[in-house]
């Protein structure tokens, strides 16, 4: 738990804190019973320092000595300390270099100490991680999001990095101070993640099930698409680029525009707008306001979409975890004065779940343990349990919109266009071939009331919108069932409706 699950001691097991094999067993069982696919994450990058193979490699006993990258010291300095091989610096800070005097060599680590870089030049280190994905899936696991896997590869002469000149870095010790040429995004990582690929192949043709697998890779667009050759899809986080206050349409618009532009059609699309790394979205943008129009945009875009627990509530950051309480070796890292800054903790978007108004938020029973995070003070307002009975809650219209892409076939099959009036934004769903219905989601960005004409924009003739899904009330503008006229829709500040498109008032 030295970066809470992403530091593993053994490939093949589950770590006692969270119960045994059998419960694992049980947990797939009982999904798969329920026709729901279960995905782990597979952490191809590193182990645990406390990993078998590490202290092994610590001892060079063979076949481990070179399982991991270690290094010579430069040289020595005038204390006779060690100085690393380079000027590397890990993605939580400090060097990614640590000393052993057991081997009287560096180890790198690209994340913190306790997590060891694996080796992927040793060939039997890919062969050992190939039969952990095959362990897995042969379990009958529907498949894994792979971490961290731009860190892979690392360049083999071991150059010093060159300075980034960016100025959000906090000062030279910062993974942003760095462009990080010879670490990250190295064709060698693709090289493996091919290999990976091969494996998952190999099970569906066995037993003819088919297994997702997706990266986590923070790339630009170009890199996107050598991604998709070596995996189902890599994650696409262009959603998370929308920051505000205030967040324009325009760039929401530009953002979405350039993954439908440049990502060809037979490749599966996917929206990320939040996960356990980032800030939660209403922290992000500076409000919540628009959360429900985030949730609705991501249900609405083609292709898969992806939601961290909470964002089908409004979950928002918990800020007020002190630097003692801070757990996140990212946010301790950081020290006292920044702890708290972006990106540096990324506890306050990892508290529990908020189920209801009791106690911890229904997360545990009282008398039983403590959560491993304070709990949002606002989870009396921001819960399940509150959501459920109304309407119009963030809970509600995510229901209501997954319902509606399950049930039209336009959501799976048709093309995504977007249009800007001012600050709305429409998104429409259409398949041009077929008659399938169009369906087109507006999201009023602006805090005042704007107008939108879509009429003819994505189809020639229909000239209403009847609204299936509405942010508003029966009280408010453009309540579900309005008939809407395509040449001037209304929104209200914020406001956000589905509308599927239709040739008459009636
Ligand atoms: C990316 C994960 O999402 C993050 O939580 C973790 O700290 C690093 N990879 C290291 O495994």
């Amino acid at each position: 738990m030295k970066d809470f699950g992403y530091d593993i001691s053994d490939f093949r097991d589950i770590d006692p804190i969270f119960g045994t094999m059998e419960d694992f067993n049980s947990l797939l069982a009982s999904a798969h019973s329920k026709g729901l696919k279960l995905v782990m994450d597979f952490v191809p990058n590193h182990s645990s320092d406390e990993h078998e193979w590490f202290i092994r490699s610590l001892q060079r006993e063979d076949p481990y000595t070179d399982y991991y990258v270690w290094q010579d010291p430069a040289g020595f300095d005038g204390d006779g300390n060690p100085i690393p091989p380079n000027n590397w610096v890990s993605v939580f800070r400090y060097s990614m270099w640590e000393w052993r005097e057991e081997r009287q060599q560096f180890y790198l680590h690209q994340f913190v100490p306790g997590q060891p870089d694996l080796n992927y030049r040793n060939p039997n280190v890919l062969t050992e991680m190939k039969d952990v994905i095959r362990f897995w899936l042969e379990k009958g696991v529907d498949g894994f999001r792979q971490d961290a896997v731009a860190h892979i590869w690392e360049d083999e002469q071991f150059l010093d990095e060159p300075l980034s000149n960016n100025p959000n870095a906090l000062d030279e010790n910062d993974y942003d101070y760095y462009d990080h040429i010879y670490t990250n995004n190295l064709e060698g990582t693709r090289v493996i993640l091919a290999e990976f690929y091969t494996v998952f192949k190999e099970v569906e043709a066995l037993d003819g099930f088919p297994r997702l697998t997706m990266l986590e890779v923070y790339v630009s667009i170009e890199d996107q698409l050598k991604y998709y050759k070596v995996s189902d899809f890599p994650f696409n986080f262009a959603l998370m680029n929308v920051r505000g206050p205030p967040v324009k349409a325009e760039d929401a618009k530009r953002e979405i525009d350039q993954i439908l532009d440049r990502i060809p059609t037979n490749y599966t699309y996917n929206w990320v707008f939040g996960n356990h790394d980032k800030w939660r979205l209403p922290d992000r943008i500076g409000g919540s306001e628009l959360v429900d129009a985030f949730n609705l945009m991501s249900l609405s875009l083609p292709g898969v979409a992806i939601s961290y627990y909470g964002e089908e509530i409004g979950m928002t950051n918990n800020m007020d975890i002190s630097y003692e309480q801070t757990v996140d070796p990212a946010g301790c890292n950081c020290g006292p004065d920044h702890y708290n800054d972006e990106p540096c903790s990324r506890d306050p978007e990892r508290t529990p779940m908020q189920w209801n108004a009791e106690f911890n938020a229904g997360f545990n029973s009282e008398g039983s343990s403590e959560p491993w995070l304070p709990v949002n003070s606002d989870f009396d307002t921001i819960n399940v349990d509150a959501q459920q009975g109304n309407p119009q809650s963030h809970l509600n219209l995510y229901k209501e919109m997954i319902k509606l892409r399950n049930l039209e076939p336009t959501y799976t099959f048709g093309d995504a266009k977007t249009q800007l009036d001012g600050d709305i934004l429409s998104i429409a769903r259409l398949q041009e071939q077929i008659f399938y219905d169009v369906y087109v989601t507006m999201v009023n960005f602006g805090s005042e009331t704007q107008t939108a004409n879509i009429f003819q924009s994505f189809q020639p003739y229909l000239e209403f919108g009847l609204v299936l899904i509405s942010t508003s009330g029966p009280d408010g503008e453009n309540p579900i069932g309005t008939v809407v006229d395509l040449t001037s829709i209304s929104l209200a500040p914020y406001q956000t409706v589905v509308v599927r498109l239709t040739p008459s008032k009636a």
